[in-house]
């Protein structure tokens, strides 16, 4: 066996028992380097004859073959190696809390809808829900708004289409045609949801947030609405008594019609409700229109009821103590976790509804 070929062998054992890539490249660098073994041997070449030379050409190009192989198997060999330790270290165990968690908030928006459903499912109204994106029919037409009212007007409303027949629904009104033509009365329902009109100020976003109400049946009258927004005011403001007044208003939908006002004062830039000598306009309602009935298949000598819509955003500013509405559409953290509720305080009737 010749020296180089002793190398070699030498050189392979070495490579067996490598641990890592830096040891690897400098026996690497032994064998196939400028100096290395490889190289040296090639140089030898110069003092043979033109017939030793091919062979032994040969044979050294076969032994650098091999080692390449064999380097390469080897390398790869530690390369998976190392990953697979690096996998097992950096292991995460995702059952560990994060190091700083931020407890998501419940949106006011959201805990007033909450605590108004609650109200009302205690004297036996259920929720239903209507598209935003709503048709001319359901929207106006059905609920007996006439060609030319002002509400129709494209500086109001956010239509969809050129020939104005689909809009962003102006109020959850469309909400009572879909309940009554869908089902058979009697109907009492809640209706939470969001509205637009194209409006922009301190008190007024283009989308916002409306409850309708609707109680559909035989002798449903002005009394039992008075008596259901008492009891809903009171509740709701988590108070005993509560000042409030019906002003007639007109809608389309509704005949007669009413605006209710909460009596308030304010009290160390603080807002009462229930007492004092100033009022608030928080919803409309009315007696649902013979002519709304009709168009919802509905006989306006065997039927009739009441309905209302309540604006939840001026709702919630008012128990919550919010002074801007934009800000409630601003998505800033800040002001969520400032003003926003635990997830997990879900509001009852039997526990209370607000912290
Ligand atoms: N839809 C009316 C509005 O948006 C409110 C309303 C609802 C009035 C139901 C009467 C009856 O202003």
């Amino acid at each position: 066996m010749s020296e180089f070929e002793k190398k070699i062998l030498e050189f392979k054992e070495k490579i067996k028992v490598v641990k890592n890539l830096p040891e690897l490249n400098k026996i690497n660098s032994e064998i196939f380097g400028k100096n290395g073994i490889i190289n040296l041997e090639f140089k030898k070449l110069g003092s043979l004859s033109p017939d030793e030379r091919k062979n032994f050409a040969a044979s050294i190009n076969s032994s650098k073959k091999e080692l390449t192989e064999f380097f390469s198997k080897k390398s790869t060999e530690i390369l998976d190696k190392e990953i697979i330790e690096k996998v097992n270290k950096e292991k995460i165990d995702i059952t560990l809390p994060e190091k700083d968690f931020k407890i998501g908030k419940v949106h006011p928006v959201s805990q007033v809808i909450d605590e108004i459903s609650c109200i009302f499912s205690e004297i036996g109204f259920s929720v239903e829900e209507g598209p935003d994106v709503e048709n001319e029919y359901n929207n106006f037409t059905a609920l007996n708004t006439p060609e030319n009212h002002p509400a129709k007007d494209m500086h109001d409303t956010f239509y969809l289409d050129q020939d104005m027949k689909t809009l962003l629904r102006t109020h959850t009104s469309p909400v009572q045609v879909r309940t009554m033509l869908k089902g058979s009365p009697p109907f009492k329902i809640i209706a939470p949801g969001r509205t637009y009109r194209s409006d922009s100020d301190q008190t007024h976003t283009p989308m916002f947030h409306q409850l309708e109400g609707l109680h559909i049946d035989k002798d449903i009258n002005m009394g039992h609405l008075k008596g259901c927004l008492n009891y809903f005011i009171k509740e709701f403001f988590e108070v005993e008594k509560i000042k409030m007044r019906f002003r007639p208003s007109h809608f389309p939908f509704t005949e007669p019609s009413a605006e209710v006002d909460i009596g308030y004062r304010i009290e160390n830039n603080k807002i009462i409700i229930g007492e004092g000598d100033k009022w608030l306009e928080i919803l409309g309602c009315g007696m649902v229109h013979p002519n709304v009935l009709k168009n919802c298949k509905l006989d306006p000598n065997k039927f009739q009821g009441f309905a209302f819509g309540i604006g939840i955003d001026r709702l919630a500013m008012l128990k919550y103590g919010i002074n801007d509405l934009r800000s409630f559409f601003e998505c800033d953290y800040r002001w969520l976790n400032h003003y926003g509720f635990d997830p997990l305080d879900v509001p009852t009737n039997y526990r209370g509804l607000s912290r």
